[in-house]
């Protein structure tokens, strides 16, 4: 019979304590932060989920190797372990190397880009979204209908709508279109994967206009093992082959090495084009630093070149899609709503059927954060009304699930949390903003509770 209890694969050497706090003491500190869980001291915080990027654990392989991190400034032999390690997995000719993965986004749309340019991608996140509007081009999001309803099952709700895709090159035509992009895992739609039979379509689309296709590459790896257990013909195949393949079909990349990097900075940006590649490292030169290190220490490189191969250990993977799910699975079984099926990094919550009783104007995914965050000092993040605005099609609340840090225990106590805010719903008030600034608000938006009578009068 095969086993069935699924353990981390590693055991801890290291520990870090974290502090519990009385609810008292919470409410306090959420009426300090103006019930904005950025604004928290992290040290209040008991288990943040707040985000997957940078907040993982790294190996003692890692932490070796940092110590052998050569400093040089130009030619360093950490760079060629970088290089190599990224080649090996993506293929690409050109690696260069960035503090993080918005930087790459920057340096890439800057040099291909131009106003009144468009591209599409199955869906932008916010950092893409926001460096491709930085140059006058439009992002245009196209992913398949089933991606945009919380509640479907589909293996891959990732996928890009490749009828849309054809649709939008006839109608804007190829001159305008500089570069197609794949976010795989599609963290802004539920952190759901991307299908090989998908990469492979819209590639065609892409190289039949000669359009050239990059990934956003974050989640590479979760998205490689999802492709392994959702499509059959990958089921005997080696995550990392499944990568391969996958980056085959496309021309380059960004990378946010805080996430499948599995290190706590770095990033990089690959092309196979010779000429984009030097342009690409001129402006590097400018901003980031030499190519040889691009804005990272030379032990940092070292540390992104052996969590790259780490992250597709199929031991490792087995283990992070199925901690996730498993969170997700036992509030689901409760009746929580979530956006289904859980994704690879994240459990992201369905605010507005989770509170139908506050409106997205009383900001339920900001009420459901707070409220985890006063029953058992759960930190997670919205992602609706308050970040995008009245353009919001949902309201979610995103439990992000950092890499080998915690365990099943303290996902059993944050399922337990979440249990007992979902018994109490209807107590659950909406709030309303008294501090915004002009844009990207929600990091330092302050938010007040509404007074029972504000309840009543926003109703009618
Ligand atoms: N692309 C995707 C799909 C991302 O999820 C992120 C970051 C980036 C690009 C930008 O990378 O942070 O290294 O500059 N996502 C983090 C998150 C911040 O919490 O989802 P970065």
């Amino acid at each position: 019979m095969p086993i069935r209890t699924i353990i981390e694969p590693f055991r801890i050497k290291s520990v870090e304590p974290i502090r519990w706090t009385t609810r008292e003491q919470r409410e306090e500190l959420l009426q300090a932060a103006h019930y904005n869980l950025f604004l928290l001291p992290a040290d209040d915080v008991l288990i943040d989920l707040l985000t997957d990027s940078g907040t993982g654990a790294m190996s003692t392989e890692q932490w070796a190797a940092m110590i052998q991190g050569d400093e040089s400034y130009a030619g360093s032999r950490s760079f060629d372990h970088f290089r190599d390690s990224v080649r090996d997995i993506f293929g690409y000719r050109h690696v260069i190397p960035t503090h993080q993965g918005r930087a790459a986004e920057r340096i890439l749309f800057h040099v291909m880009c131009k106003k009144g340019d468009v591209v599409p991608n199955n869906t932008h996140f916010d950092t893409t979204r926001a460096n491709i509007e930085f140059v006058g081009a439009e992002a245009v999001d196209l992913p398949i209908p089933e991606g945009r309803q919380p509640s479907l099952q589909h293996p891959f709700k990732g996928n890009m709508d490749v009828g849309a895709l054809e649709e939008l090159i006839g109608r804007v035509g190829r001159e305008r279109i500089p570069l197609a992009m794949l976010t795989v895992t599609n963290n802004s739609g539920g952190g759901q994967p991307v299908a090989m039979e998908n990469v492979r379509a819209v590639s065609a689309v892409c190289r039949k206009h000669g359009i050239p296709l990059y990934f956003d590459a974050c989640r590479f790896a979760e998205n490689s093992y999802f492709i392994k257990l959702r499509e059959p013909e990958y089921a005997n195949k080696e995550p990392k082959q499944i990568a391969q393949e996958m980056f085959g079909y496309g021309d380059g990349c960004t990378m946010s090495a805080k996430k499948d990097g599995m290190a706590n900075i770095g990033g990089f940006l690959c092309t196979n084009d010779d000429l984009l590649a030097q342009q690409e490292k001129d402006l590097l030169i400018l901003t980031e630093g030499y190519p040889t290190y691009g804005g990272l220490a030379g032990r940092d490189l070292e540390a992104v070149a052996v969590g790259l191969q780490e992250a597709l250990r199929e031991d490792y993977l087995r283990y992070r899609i199925t901690s996730t799910a498993y969170l997700g699975n036992h509030i689901a079984s409760q009746g929580v709503p979530i956006v289904q099926p859980p994704g690879g990094h994240a459990i992201y919550l369905d605010a507005r059927a989770f509170l139908p009783h506050v409106p997205p104007e009383q900001f339920p995914g900001v009420a459901l954060a707070a409220e985890l965050y006063l029953e058992g000092g759960i930190r997670s993040v919205e992602i609706g009304t308050l970040m995008f605005g009245a353009a919001a099609k949902m309201d979610l609340v995103r439990l992000a699930i950092p890499r080998r840090v915690y365990t099943q225990s303290h996902i059993d106590y944050v399922v337990e949390i979440i249990l007992e805010v979902w018994r109490r719903r209807e107590q659950i008030r909406g709030l309303k903003l008294s501090y915004e600034a002009p844009f990207l608000r929600h990091f330092t938006a302050k938010l007040e509770p509404l007074e029972k009578s504000e309840v009543r009068a926003a109703k009618v």
